[in-house]
């Protein structure tokens, strides 16, 4: 597939981004109206979620008939392009009228990521990457903070029932331990993004779902942030850890994960 071929989909990706968050809004500035369900402990669900991601999968079937879709509600399966959507990340906040949640929209060409775009409608912004490219907030170029000293440092650590509790305990411990603040604010893709930002100097989770990071760790890379190699192994079905960090603190928090350093991905 030809570069030209990429941009055509990061282009698409940007526009398929604003009209599924217009759409994710109609639901969440009516959600007294919305069913709210669990998928399990602590994994909301709502009608919106389904509902985003089949447009979605419309507008693919449309625009790229040839390209598969994988996504958190309805699955899928892998193939040489492949895009990946999480409908609505930061489900729980969308149930409870916290603006902390976005559309995440990830292109894979032959398991690599090529091209990311995450938008958070309630604050209307969007963050876009292509490998080799760049990586922008709002069509400006972001960076990850730059700090270098852990006791100034914010951390966001990512949770989930997935993992038991006393791992993401011993986490928070060793991040406090270490001088640093630790925060959660329950959108995985949004959290990759304020660590590209410098918004946040690292996010780290032990365990996260492809859909979650797809689109944020191209982001993430083309930032200039260290990231884990999230898509090794299985992660398309089983999910990894993922650690995204402003690059003179990453091997430390790599540590702290069980991490090794060598497995990050930086430049
Ligand atoms: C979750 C969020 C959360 C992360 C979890 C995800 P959801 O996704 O991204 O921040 O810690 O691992 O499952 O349920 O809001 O789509
Ligand atoms: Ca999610």
């Amino acid at each position: 597939m030809s570069d030209f071929e990429i941009t055509r989909r990061r282009y698409a990706a940007i526009g398929f981004a604003q009209e599924l968050g217009a759409l994710a809004m109609r639901y969440y500035l009516n959600r007294e109206s919305l069913a709210v369900s669990m998928k399990g402990a602590q994994d909301f669900l709502t009608v919106a979620d389904g509902a985003v991601e089949q447009r979605f999968r419309e507008m693919i079937a449309d625009a790229f008939p040839g390209d598969g879709v994988v996504g958190e509600e309805a699955g899928g399966a892998n193939a040489e392009n492949l895009w990946i959507i999480d409908p609505i990340d930061g489900t729980s906040n969308f149930a409870r009228d916290n603006p902390h949640w976005c559309v995440s929209i990830g292109f894979l060409r032959r398991g690599v990521p090529e091209a990311g775009v995450i938008f958070a409608p309630v604050m209307n912004e969007l963050y876009e990457a292509q490998r080799g490219q760049g990586a922008r907030r709002n069509g400006k170029t972001i960076h990850p903070s730059g700090e270098t000293d852990i006791g100034r440092a914010t951390i966001e650590i990512g949770w989930s029932s997935r993992r038991p509790h006393e791992d993401y305990i011993g986490l928070a411990r060793a991040t406090f331990e270490a001088g640093a603040q630790a925060k959660r604010s329950a959108s995985g893709a949004l959290g990759v993004c304020y660590a590209a930002d410098g918004r946040t100097d690292g996010y780290m989770e032990l365990h996260i779902n492809a859909w979650d990071v797809a689109a944020g760790v191209i982001i993430a890379r083309e930032a200039g942030a260290a990231v884990s190699n999230f898509f090794s192994g299985d992660a398309l079905t089983t999910g990894n850890p993922i650690l995204v960090a402003t690059p003179a603190l990453a091997p430390r928090l790599a540590a702290m994960m069980g991490l090794e350093a060598g497995e990050l991905l930086t430049g």
